[in-house]
């Protein structure tokens, strides 16, 4: 079996490509499968690309052809299937991360995962958790067996990913070496290797599933007032996905939900004894406020007070209008700013100035039907609840996922687990303005990496809504101070 899972140098092309006036020339060895077993012969494939200076023995700042760090950015978004990219545009028209990290001397991996909505030929649901996760635990399973092959250093493997690929990338480092997913491992033929990274980068992951609606609502209870945005794919002809408002206001029934919810979070929170890097608890009182929150609101004044210090124009400026246009105007004071420092926020503010984007509850709908009730599927249903409220209070025939799928979707039932192997690093970057999901899942994510003695490097980036590979220059210093 594992013949089919050698790497095989010989097989490449070399490339160049031009992007905003920069020109990359590289090795792409493209199209590999990396398991044996694969449920989807397409899309379970990895590419890997090389500066092609590496192979004229040249070296890229102190990078080469075995040294140089492996960025392996994924491309899942909306937990659909996330295929390899190739160094150039992204869906978006934007120049992607892998077309800079290449110029920058990483190697990089693109990997090809499974996700929600793909069927096989008998109509199965091949794509439902854990599948995004045990792909990319495949994945570095094959560059491990052929660490000698590779080109780069398979110590240094540093996973990316935005949104549902910023959770995928949490969890592919807070999971290595599991053995809850060993099973399914061998169920698709992936090489018997270690699957722990170095490192993991992680922008809005949009993780803790089951707990997400609860947060949600002890961010956003008492705003019942939402507005979204449905990406459609491109109008013939197009090439750019469609964006439809949705704006609406939530029913009586949900404004009760709402409140349940966010009482229900600070039990939760309770229960997990966080601390904040100095050791002092992070907890929540019944009505939601207490340390845990101020921590937050802490990260908030900090990236506010970066902003300030780079940006002249913020100086004693307290009407953040451009950066939240829905927000009344009334709700744009927030920050207090004296003498050119930010010396606090009214909480209740600031969450009214972001405004609610989803409907209560925000990820495990009673009517089903959103991305995560399809991630929660399994191969005959497309939708099922993954939380005891979605399921009592289901307007559906109600189905749960599986304790197991449920378990092993979330990073924080691994992080302290000895049986997982950590990540030495994360980069969590989760923007000031996003609402995709609530601010308390990154900052829960941080305390208990930092618990255990992960280097978390945590900001909520100013001006920044749901986003990730905005600020690549930053993204590479950090790798490089981790790996030089
Ligand atoms: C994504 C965004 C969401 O709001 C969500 O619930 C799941 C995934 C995303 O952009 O990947």
């Amino acid at each position: 079996m594992y013949n089919k899972l050698i790497f095989d140098e010989t097989e490449f092309t070399v490339e160049t490509v031009e992007e905003e006036g920069k020109t990359l020339v590289y090795r792409a060895f493209e199209n590999i499968p990396y398991v044996t077993k694969p449920a989807d012969e397409k899309i379970q494939r990895l590419s890997i690309f090389v500066p092609e200076l590496y192979y004229e023995g040249k070296s890229i700042d102190g990078y080469n052809l075995k040294n140089a760090p492996i960025f392996m950015p994924n491309t899942v978004g909306g937990y659909m299937p996330g295929p390899q990219e190739r160094p150039g545009k992204d869906f978006m028209g934007r120049t992607n991360a892998t077309f800079f990290a290449l110029l920058h001397g990483y190697v990089v991996v693109s990997p090809g995962v499974r996700g929600r909505e793909m069927q096989n030929q008998e109509g199965r649901y091949i794509g439902t958790a854990p599948a995004v996760l045990c792909d990319l635990k495949a994945v570095v399973r094959y560059l491990r067996h052929n660490a000698k092959r590779i080109p780069g250093d398979v110590n240094k493997i540093i996973s990316n990913g935005t949104s549902a690929g910023g959770a995928s990338s949490s969890l592919l480092g807070a999971t290595g070496n599991h053995p809850d997913y060993e099973e399914i491992l061998r169920s698709m033929g992936a090489a018997e290797e270690r699957d722990d990274i170095f490192a993991a980068s992680c922008y809005c992951p949009i993780t803790n599933l089951d707990h997400a609606d609860m947060a949600y609502e002890w961010e956003f209870y008492g705003i019942n007032d939402y507005h979204g945005m449905r990406i459609d794919p491109p109008a013939p002809g197009e090439d750019k996905p469609r964006m439809k408002p949705i704006d609406g206001l939530m029913n009586e029934e949900q404004q009760k939900w709402s409140e349940t919810l966010a009482k229900e979070f600070p039990d939760y929170l309770n229960s997990l004894h966080l601390k904040d890097e100095n050791g002092a608890p992070l907890s929540l009182k019944p009505d939601g406020s207490g340390s845990f929150r101020e921590y937050i609101a802490s990260y908030v004044i900090h990236s506010a007070q970066r902003e300030l210090n780079c940006n002249p124009e913020l100086r004693n400026k307290t009407d953040f209008s451009g950066l939240s246009p829905k927000a009344e105007p009334e709700k744009q004071v927030w920050l207090t700013i004296e003498n050119e420092t930010v010396t606090g926020m009214d909480w209740e503010k600031y969450i009214a100035f972001r405004t609610r984007m989803k409907q209560t509850p925000a990820f495990d709908n009673v009517s089903l039907g959103t991305p995560e009730n399809e991630l929660f599927g399994n191969e005959i249903t497309k939708y099922r609840h993954f939380t005891e409220f979605g399921y009592m209070h289901s307007k559906c025939e109600p189905e749960m996922a599986d304790e197991m799928q449920i378990k092993m979707m979330n990073p924080m039932n691994y992080i302290r687990d000895e049986k997982a192997k950590k990540a030495l690093y994360y980069r969590i970057r989760h923007g000031v303005i996003d609402r995709d999901t609530s601010l308390a899942i990154s900052a829960m994510l941080t305390a208990v990496l930092r618990e255990q003695g992960v280097k978390v490097d945590f900001a909520y980036p100013w001006g920044i809504p749901h986003a990730g590979d905005y600020d690549l220059d930053e993204l590479f210093a950090w790798i490089d101070s981790i790996c030089k």
